[in-house]
C-alpha cells in the first residue's frame, strides 16, 4: 500500500485503485454523476479559479498543496489514513483482536447504515450553502466557503468509495441515492433534520461551521475507532481537513463579535442593528438555534442500536483508547438527560436517570461535543470582555428547542424552565431568529468582491490563508 497520491489517474488516491480494474470502473462511471450534482447543486457563484488546498498526500508533512485552481477540475481524490499494520480492536466483545480489512458478513448491514448516514451529510452541506458565494463579505471569506464546499465533496468521495469497494451492488447503489437526495427537498430530503435546514446567510454559515460540523468531528471521531479498519483510517484523514472547516466557524464567529464590540464602543450604544453591525441578541439566537439542532443529531440519550454498534466494534466512543475503564462497559452505568415523572402528581420535570452505560453512549458523546462547544462561547467572551463589553453569549439548556429525544415533547427557555406549548408559541422569537431578525442580517449580506476589502458587519481575520496577506487575489471572478 502506497501512502502517496497517485495524481497520473482519474481519480487520485492511495488505495492502488489501478489494481482493482472493477471498482476503478465503477467510481469511475460514478465520477460523472458527481460532476453533475456538483454543477446543478453546488456553488452558484460564477469563478475563474480558487486558492484551494488540495490533499495530496496523508503523511504528517506537506499534505496538501495550495494553488488556483477552477473549481469544477478540482482533484477530489480517495485517500485513507496510513495503515497501522499491527492495530488492534480497541473495545467491545472483540477486544484485542486484529481489526478487519473486509466487512464481516453479520455486520455488513450496520455498517453499511453508518457510512450512508455520514455520507448524506457531506453533500447536504455543500447543498444548503450553494448560495453564499453571491453574498461573500471578503474574498478570503468566498475562499474558505469554496474550500469547505470542495472538502465536504471529497469526505462523499471517502464514502462512496467504501460503499463501492465493500458494500457490492447495495453498495453503489447507495452512491447514487447520495447524489439524488436533496437538502431540503420535499419528495427525497437528506436523512438528519439539520442538513435540511437552509443557510441562507453568513452568520449561519459561521454558526453551521462552528456547531454543525462540530457534531461531524465528533461522529467521525467514533467511526475512527471501527473495527473496520478501512473507515476508521478513512475517518482519522477526513478529520484533518475538518479542522480547518471548524476553523472556518470558530474565527468568522469571532469576527463578528469583534466587529459588534467595535460599533458598540464607536456609538456607545448596544442597538447597533441601524448602524450596520449584528447586535449581539441576535447573534444569540442564531447561536440557540444552531447549537439546538446539532444537539438533535446525537440522537436520542439512549440507544439499543448504538450499544449493538458498540459492543460489536462498529463504532466506539470519542478518543476511545483514552477512557480508564474496560471498554466493555458491560456492568457500568451513566446518568442521562432524561424527564421524570412525580409519581404522586404525574407531573413531568428535566431531570436525570440511570441507565446502562452501553445504551447511554450518545450522551456520552453529546456531552464531549458540548464541553467542546464552550470553547467558542468562552472564547467570544473574551472578545467582549477585552472590548469593554458587560453582555455574554452563553449556550442554551440542553432541553431548549429540542426535537428529538427526551426534550422533544416539552419546551424550555434558554435557561431550562419548563413552557407550555402556548408560552413558547408566544416566546420563541425572544430566543429564536425572527422573520425581522433574519431579514435584517440578510440585508446585511452585499457582496464585497473587491480584492483587500471587507463587509462593514464582520472584522477582517487575523491572518491569511496559507501565509498569503488577507488582500490576496483569492478567487478569480469571472
Ligand atoms: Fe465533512
Ligand atoms: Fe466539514
Amino acid at each position: 500500500m502506497t501512502t502517496t497520491a497517485d495524481y497520473t489517474e482519474k481519480i487520485p488516491n492511495n488505495v492502488s485503485l489501478h489494481e482493482d480494474r472493477r471498482l476503478q470502473r465503477a467510481l469511475e462511471s460514478w465520477q460523472p454523476n458527481f460532476l453533475n450534482w456538483w454543477q446543478t447543486m453546488g456553488p452558484t457563484l460564477p469563478t475563474q479559479d480558487v486558492y484551494l488546498r488540495t490533499a495530496v498526500n496523508v503523511g504528517r508533512e506537506g499534505w496538501a498543496q495550495f494553488g488556483h485552481v477552477p473549481m469544477p477540475e478540482y482533484r477530489w481524490g480517495i485517500f485513507l489514513a496510513e495503515r497501522d499494520p499491527g492495530r488492534r480492536v480497541g473495545f467491545g466483545e472483540h477486544k484485542g483482536e486484529p481489526v478487519w480489512d473486509k466487512v464481516p458478513g453479520e455486520y455488513r448491514s450496520e455498517l453499511q447504515r453508518l457510512i450512508v448516514i455520514q455520507g448524506d451529510t457531506e453533500p447536504a452541506s455543500v447543498e444548503q450553502q450553494r448560495n453564499l458565494g453571491a453574498t461573500a463579505p471578503s474574498l478570503y471569506d468566498l475562499r474558505n466557503l469554496f474550500q469547505v464546499n470542495v472538502e465536504e465533496g471529497r469526505h462523499l468521495w471517502a464514502m462512496v468509495y467504501l460503499l463501492h469497494a465493500y458494500f457490492g451492488r447495495e453498495g453503489r447503489e447507495e452512491a447514487e441515492e447520495l447524489l439524488h437526495r436533496n437538502s431540503g427537498s420535499i419528495d427525497s430530503p437528506r436523512i438528519l433534520g439539520a442538513f435540511n435546514e437552509e443557510t441562507p446567510d453568513w452568520l449561519s454559515f459561521y454558526m453551521f461551521t462552528y456547531f454543525t460540523d462540530r457534531d461531524g468531528k465528533y461522529q467521525l471521531g467514533t467511526l475512527k475507532e471501527s473495527a473496520f479498519d478501512p473507515l476508521s483510517r478513512t475517518c482519522e484523514f477526513m478529520l484533518k481537513e475538518e479542522a480547518h472547516h471548524m476553523m472556518v466557524g470558530t474565527t468568522g464567529i469571532d469576527r463578528i463579535v469583534q466587529r459588534t464590540v467595535e460599533v458598540m464602543r464607536e456609538h456607545d450604544t448596544d442597538d447597533v442593528a441601524g448602524l450596520g453591525a449584528i447586535p449581539l441578541p441576535m447573534i444569540q439566537k442564531y447561536l440557540n438555534f444552531h447549537y439546538s439542532v446539532s444537539l438533535d443529531l446525537f440522537g436520542g440519550e439512549t440507544s439499543t442500536n448504538v450499544a449493538n454498534y458498540y459492543t460489536a466494534g462498529l463504532k466506539g466512543r470519542w478518543l476511545e483508547d483514552r477512557r480508564r475503564d474496560d471498554h466493555m462497559l458491560a456492568s457500568d452505568s451513566i446518568m442521562v438527560d432524561a424527564l421524570s415523572e412525580d409519581a404522586r402528581t404525574g407531573e413531568q420535570s428535566i431531570g436525570l436517570t440511570e441507565v446502562s452505560a452501553l445504551v447511554g453512549l450518545n450522551t456520552d458523546l453529546r456531552r464531549e461535543y458540548i464541553s467542546d462547544c464552550q470553547g467558542g462561547v468562552k472564547r467570544w467572551n473574551r472578545i467582549l470582555d477585552e472590548g469593554g463589553v458587560k453582555q455574554r453569549l452563553k449556550l442554551p439548556h440542553i432541553a431548549f428547542n429540542r426535537k428529538v429525544g427526551a426534550f422533544a415533547a416539552i419546551e424550555a427557555t434558554p435557561d431550562g424552565e419548563r413552557l407550555s406549548a402556548e408560552e413558547w408559541q408566544r416566546r420563541s422569537g425572544e430566543w429564536l431568529p425572527t422573520d425581522v431578525d433574519k431579514t435584517y442580517v440578510r440585508s446585511l449580506m452585499q457582496p464585497v468582491h473587491e480584492r483587500g476589502k471587507i463587509a462593514a458587519w464582520i472584522a477582517p481575520p487575523r491572518n491569511g490563508i496559507n501565509g498569503q496577506p488577507f488582500d490576496y487575489d483569492y478567487v478569480h471572478l469571472i
